[in-house]
C-alpha cells in the first residue's frame, strides 16, 4: 500500500510518499519546503505570510514527492487537519481534497499531535514498542505527555499551562537575540559554552527555575523561565552561552523528571519522543542516560508529511466525506 501524506499545520509545507507492507513502512519520498527566512525578519511565524507560501509550494512540493510514482499506485491521502494556524490548515486540507477528488482516492483526516508519536513507527519494528507507552510531544505549540494503551487509544495526562517547550526555546532566542528557530540556536550555542568551560552538566551559572518541577502532577509551565531570562539579561549580567546552556538545562530537568514520573505511576512499557524539540541532542542524551527511550531520528522529530502519511495507515478505515473533514486549529488528542 502507499500513502501520500500532506503537513501544512505551521510554517513548513511537507509532501511524503511511504509504503507500506506488513505494518512496516518504508519512506519513498519525504521533501519539507521551510519558509524560515520568510519568518525569520518577525522573530516567529507570521500565519497569513506562512497561508501564501503553502498555497505556491504545495504543487511544487507534491510534485518532487510523487516524482516516478503515478497515482494510480497511491491507495491513500492522510492530511493533517489540526492541531495547528487554522489559514495553513485549511490550505493543505483544499489542496488534499483535490487531489482526492480528481485521482478518486480516499482521504483520511490526521491529528498531528498522534503524527508526531507514531512518527516513532517509521522504519522499526511494529512490536518493539510495548503498552501502555507514554509519549513527551514537545514542538513550537505543545509540550504534552500522553498515555498509549495501544495505538489509537490515548489519555492525555499533562501539559504545559501557557508556553510550549519549543517556544520557550524560541522565545528566550529573541531575547538573546540569538535568532529564529530558536531551539537550534540556543543548542548550538550551549555547546559552544560547554567546549569552552569542559561543562559536566552540574555546573548551573544561572540557577534558573525548573517550573513545577516539585508539584504532583504532570504539567508543565514555561513562560516564567522566559521572564526569568529576561530579568537577568536586564540586570546586564550575563553571559549569552552560559545563558542558553543553563535555560536548555532546565527545560530538559523538567521534561526528564515528568516524564519518568508518569513512566513509574503508571508502570508504562515504552517511552516515546516526538515534535521538533525532541531533535534536541542534549535532550535525548540526558533521557538516555535514565531511560531506554524511542525517538525519531530529527528529520521525522520537526514537522513532516511522512509521519502524516503513518498516522493515515492507522486510521485508514476511518473513512469520511470529503465535505465533512474540516480544519480543528485545537484538535486534542484526548478526544480521538
Ligand atoms: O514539531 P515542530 O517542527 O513544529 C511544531 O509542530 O510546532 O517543532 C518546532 C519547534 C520550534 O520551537 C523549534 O525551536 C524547536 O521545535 N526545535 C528545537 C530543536 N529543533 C527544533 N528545540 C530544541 N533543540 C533543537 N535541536
Ligand atoms: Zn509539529
Amino acid at each position: 500500500m502507499r500513502i501520500l501524506g500532506i503537513d501544512t499545520s505551521c510554517d513548513d509545507t511537507a509532501v511524503a510518499l511511504l509504503k507500506v507492507g506488513n505494518s512496516k513502512f518504508e519512506i519513498l519520498s519525504n521533501i519539507v519546503s521551510s519558509q524560515v527566512k520568510i519568518h525569520q525578519k518577525y522573530g516567529g511565524v507570521y500565519p497569513f505570510l506562512a497561508k501564501r507560501e503553502h498555497q505556491k509550494n504545495l504543487p511544487i512540493v507534491l510534485k518532487s514527492a510523487i516524482k516516478g510514482y503515478k497515482f494510480s499506485n497511491i491507495d491513500l491521502i492522510g492530511v493533517t487537519v489540526g492541531p495547528g494556524l487554522e489559514p495553513c490548515l485549511w490550505q493543505g486540507i483544499n489542496f488534499a481534497k483535490e487531489i482526492a477528488r480528481k485521482h478518486k482516492k480516499p482521504l483520511i483526516p490526521v491529528n498531528h499531535i498522534e503524527a508526531h508519536i507514531l512518527a516513532n513507527f517509521i522504519n522499526r519494528s511494529s512490536t518493539a514498542i510495548k503498552f501502555p507507552a507514554v509519549a513527551l510531544v514537545v514542538s513550537g505549540g505543545h509540550t504534552q505527555l500522553v498515555l498509549i494503551k495501544k495505538i489509537g487509544q490515548y489519555k492525555l495526562i499533562g501539559e504545559t499551562r501557557d508556553d510550549a517547550a519549543g517556544e520557550c526555546f524560541d522565545k528566550v532566542a529573541r531575547i538573546l537575540d540569538l535568532g529564529y528557530p530558536g531551539g537550534p540556536a540556543i543548542a548550538a550555542q550551549a555547546a559552544k559554552f560547554k567546549k569552552d568551560k569542559n561543562y559536566t552538566g552540574v555546573e548551573l551559572l544561572y540557577s534558573l527555575p525548573r517550573p513545577m518541577i516539585k508539584q504532583k502532577n504532570y504539567d508543565f509551565s514555561f513562560s516564567g523561565l522566559k521572564t526569568a531570562v529576561l530579568y537577568k539579561v536586564k540586570e546586564k549580567k550575563y553571559n549569552k552561552k552560559a545563558m542558553a546552556a543553563e535555560v536548555q538545562q532546565a527545560i530538559i530537568d523538567v521534561l526528564i523528571y515528568k516524564t519518568l514520573k508518569a513512566v513509574k505511576d503508571y508502570k508504562v512499557k515504552s517511552v516515546l519522543l516526538g515534535g521538533g524539540v525532541a531533535a534536541n541532542d542534549e535532550l535525548r542524551k540526558q533521557f538516555r542516560k535514565k531511560t531506554k527511550i524511542f525517538v525519531p531520528p530529527k528529520n521525522l522529530c520537526t514537522d513532516n508529511a511522512a509521519m502524516v502519511a503513518a498516522t493515515c495507515y492507522f486510521h485508514r478505515k476511518e473513512r469520511k466525506k470529503l465535505e465533512g473533514i474540516k480544519a480543528d486549529a485545537n484538535f486534542r488528542i484526548k478526544n480521538l
